[in-house]
């Protein structure tokens, strides 16, 4: 269906102890849309996306994915594909091994082998967690997320540490997926991945949306999405 919306955050918020991460944050994800997140270090991103995957139970607002809770029905995460931020494996588990855990929690999955090689990791199959290089590892996360064939992919910081050919060729895979109808939801802090992949954003700035619109709606009178977003969060006049 057109324009259906498969996340949707209503007025989230979320504390750490006396820690407001999230002060009524919204958005919409829609059927084969990149709904990028922007905003400064520490203003909620992760937090909230987390929230949105399930992954993290709101103290205020709702979350829906797929029209469902997924703090109160967990069936629907096997429906979303999670990069985290800050995801590690044990340093000793080998990339096949990963990923033949990974296909095992899902009724359905990927074929491992094809996933590896599209993401660039047909020669790492033997290698150790420990053993891999900053972008393969950030790879093999995107792959992991990616294997259980989601609906709905969250990503978050999807080409930090990736070298320069690599993002070209991660945004290329990400536009693959939406031709198959994935929905995204994607934090970025670069400025040109928002602006080449993201159909709508919202920047947030300490917990709470300062403005939210396609790039060229937010980009205004701007020289740039860039002067834009540092006019929006307060960082530079
Ligand atoms: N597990 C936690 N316990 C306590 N405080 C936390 C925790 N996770 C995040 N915070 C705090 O909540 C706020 C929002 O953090 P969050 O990770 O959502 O920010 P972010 O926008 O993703 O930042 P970054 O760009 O640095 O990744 C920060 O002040 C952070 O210190
Ligand atoms: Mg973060």
């Amino acid at each position: 269906m057109e324009n259906e919306v498969v996340v949707s955050v209503r007025d989230l918020r979320k504390t750490y102890g006396a820690k407001v991460a999230v002060d009524g944050i919204s958005l919409e994800v829609r059927r084969g849309e990149v709904f990028g997140v922007l905003g400064p270090n520490g203003a909620g991103k992760t937090t909230t996306v987390e929230c949105a995957a399930g992954l993290r139970r709101p103290d205020g607002g709702t979350v829906r994915v797929l029209g469902l809770d997924p703090v109160a029905d967990p069936a629907v995460r096997y429906r979303v594909g999670v990069q985290l931020q800050h995801a590690v494996l044990p340093n000793r588990m080998k990339v096949r091994e990963a990923v033949r855990i990974f296909a095992s929690a899902y009724p359905r999955h990927a074929d491992p082998d094809a996933l590896l090689a599209e993401w660039g990791l047909a020669e790492q199959h033997g290698t150790a967690f420990a053993a891999l290089s900053g972008g393969q590892r950030q790879r093999l996360f995107i792959a992991l997320a990616l294997l259980g064939e989601p609906e709905v992919v969250v990503l978050d910081e999807l080409t930090t540490g990736l070298d320069p050919a690599a993002r070209r060729d991660t945004w290329s895979l990400v536009r693959a997926l939406l031709a198959k109808g994935v929905s995204v939801l994607l934090v970025t802090h670069a400025m040109d991945e928002a602006e080449q992949l993201c159909d709508r954003l919202v920047v947030v700035a300490a917990g709470r949306g300062a403005a939210a619109g396609t790039p060229a709606m937010l980009r205004g009178a701007h020289t740039s999405l860039e002067s834009a977003y540092l006019a929006l969060t307060g960082e530079v006049a």
